[in-house]
């Protein structure tokens, strides 16, 4: 048996450690107590720590995770809060002990009602007192809408408003000293309830940082819905697929990836690219594997064109080429998109028969029309946001496979004429970068890795990341200029093979040279 002597000063060590984790620990514990809020009922808080794999029990199948990795000590509060009679928010808002004094809200995706736990556990891990709501409803089904308006409107506008109105109040409760500056970060849906926030909370937050947003909403889902009535099922003789979808994309980039002075695989404006797709309609006799039927090629071309509505008004801009690849397992894949039969299912029609397989433009007349609490979320007047000094950040994908980035462009150019402002103007308080190499929110083939989520993270530099830029600018008035990406050599966490400066919108990267195009002093935003 150790003697008593030997054993006394390891003891007295660690309860000394043990009292200083204790502070943030006890104080997190006894938290729960303290929360007196109208409509917030705590479910439970916990205490974890650093290096935990979390296993997230509560969280519905269709959300596609059991766990998630935990980096820095965190205080975990989880709430239910009713918004109406017949509607209620699942809440989590994330403190960490290593606290920043900012304030942070992330969003959702798809028609998703998914806490992101993965944008909790980064935005804490970078010292942000962090919320993340389940928009009103739970997993990725549109069905919990079906004749339920409450529970619809909690997915406009409701839940992120609501779940920040409760952080701050939590924040302010939980850490003495309160916050200074409050930040929103999501992407997809995300990018659209930040936009949201923008147009119709406009004090909200300092800072926006919003991704590919789905915004024109309604005519997203539309234009998503579109596609099977172009490509037909697999069988049918204007169906490409995978593979010939590769093949089009390999012309594609044949033909436009020099446009910007690099051939690098990386289209850097997508906008200057019109492909000729008749040159890869089948000679005679020639392998159909290597080319395309006529019908093909027009599928192609159908894709790759603007969507109009009924009375010819433009309803969505056209799928950018470059995102053939990744958009050939999803949109094109010969069955209708999910997330837009599920929005006229539940909400256009109230028909759970609806499938989506005979969509037509005027379909897409009726559910404009709809416009449940203004999802569209497309108002170009974001005066309000721009008086209370607000400050946004957008960028989109160039290579995004699910949201056009033309539809960025589109809106960007909606607020400079309503608001009579030219691009030097809006750089004052809205930026747009344009991120070549970049699918939906993360991946893709060029220099994706910009920090506006654990998956693209390379490091917390304001100049490697979209998030802390955003910070920079809010608190130092210190304004991006750039973005810088890494292009990583197999995918996330992995070494960075090069890194490329992407331009803010409306300007564009030229290889100018003379070094290498992985060589990013070899780029120059025109
Ligand atoms: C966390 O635990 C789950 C099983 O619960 C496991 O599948 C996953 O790989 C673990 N993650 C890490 C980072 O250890
Ligand atoms: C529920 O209804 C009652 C009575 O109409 C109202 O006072 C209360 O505020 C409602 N609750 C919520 C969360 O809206
Ligand atoms: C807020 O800003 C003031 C002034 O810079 C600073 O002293 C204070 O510590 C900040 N508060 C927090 C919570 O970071
Ligand atoms: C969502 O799931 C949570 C956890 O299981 C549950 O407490 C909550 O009531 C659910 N919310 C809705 C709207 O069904
Ligand atoms: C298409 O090309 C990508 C790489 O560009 C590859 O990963 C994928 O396997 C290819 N798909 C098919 C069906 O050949
Ligand atoms: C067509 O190409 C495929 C794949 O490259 C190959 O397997 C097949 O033998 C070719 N057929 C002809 C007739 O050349
Ligand atoms: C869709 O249209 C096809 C052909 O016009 C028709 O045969 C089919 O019944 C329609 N399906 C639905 C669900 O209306
Ligand atoms: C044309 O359609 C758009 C979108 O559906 C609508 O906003 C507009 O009012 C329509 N214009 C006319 C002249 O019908
Ligand atoms: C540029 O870099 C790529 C990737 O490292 C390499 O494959 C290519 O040969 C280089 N080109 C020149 C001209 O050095």
């Amino acid at each position: 048996m150790p003697s008593l002597r030997l054993l006394l000063p390891v003891l007295t060590a660690g309860s000394v450690a043990l009292a200083s984790q204790d502070a943030f620990h006890n104080k997190c514990t006894s938290f729960a107590d303290k929360i007196n809020l109208p409509h917030v009922r705590v479910n439970f808080v916990n205490y974890i720590p650093g290096g935990t794999n979390l296993s997230l029990t509560d969280y519905p199948t269709s959300c596609g995770r059991s766990s998630q990795s935990v980096t820095e000590d965190v205080c975990r509060i989880a709430m239910a809060v009713a918004t109406s009679n017949s509607s209620e928010l699942t809440l989590e808002a994330w403190f960490p002990r290593k606290y920043n004094g900012r304030f942070l809200s992330t969003g959702n995706g798809g028609i998703s009602g998914c806490i992101q736990y993965y944008d909790l556990a980064y935005t804490s891990g970078l010292g942000f007192a962090t919320v993340g709501a389940n928009n009103g409803h739970n997993g990725t089904s549109g069905e919990p809408f079906h004749h339920q308006p409450e529970v619809l409107e909690d997915f406009v506008h409701r839940s992120v408003h609501t779940g920040v109105v409760i952080g701050k109040q939590l924040t302010e409760l939980f850490y003495e000293e309160g916050f200074n500056k409050s930040y929103y970060l999501g992407c997809s849906t995300g990018g659209r309830q930040g936009f949201k926030s923008v147009q119709e909370y406009p004090n909200d937050f300092d800072g926006v940082v919003a991704g590919a947003p789905a915004i024109n909403m309604l005519n997203l889902l539309s234009w998503s819905a579109h596609f099977y009535p172009i490509t037909g099922p697999p069988s049918s003789d204007t169906y490409l697929s995978p593979d010939l979808w590769n093949v089009t994309h390999r012309e594609i980039v044949r033909q436009c990836d020099g446009i910007d002075g690099a051939e690098d695989g990386i289209i850097e404006d997508p906008s200057l690219c019109y492909p000729t797709l008749e040159r890869i309609i089948c000679k005679p006799g020639q392998n159909s594997t290597d080319c395309l039927t006529g019908k093909q090629a027009k599928t192609v071309h159908e894709v790759l064109s603007p969507l109009y509505g009924v009375n010819g008004t433009l309803l969505f801009p056209r799928m950018q080429p470059g995102s053939e690849v990744m958009a050939a397992a999803i949109m094109y894949s010969g069955r209708p998109f999910e997330y837009s039969t599920e929005w006229y299912r539940y909400v256009v029609f109230g028909d759970p028969s609806w499938d989506g397989t005979n969509f037509t433009v005027r379909d897409a007349a009726l559910s404009l029309q709809q416009n449940p609490f203004n999802i569209q979320t497309w108002e170009a007047d974001i005066s309000a946001f721009r008086k209370a000094g607000g400050k946004l950040l957008t960028y989109h994908g160039l290579q995004d496979q699910l949201i056009s980035s033309e539809n960025s462009k589109l809106y960007y150019a909606q607020v400079a004429e309503t608001m009579n402002m030219p691009p030097d103007e809006l750089d004052g308080f809205y930026r747009f970068f344009q991120i070549s190499g970049m699918a939906h929110c993360s991946g893709g083939d060029g220099a994706y890795g910009i920090g506006n989520q654990l998956t693209t993270y390379n490091g917390a530099d304001p100049e490697n990341n979209v998030l802390m830029a955003m910070v920079q600018w809010v608190e130092k008035g210190i304004a991006p200029e750039t973005i810088r990406g890494a292009k990583f050599t197999d995918g996330p966490g992995t070494p960075v093979e090069y890194t490329r400066k992407h331009c803010r919108y409306p300007r564009r990267n030229v290889y100018k040279g003379p070094g290498n195009y992985t060589d990013e002093a070899a780029w120059q935003c025109v």
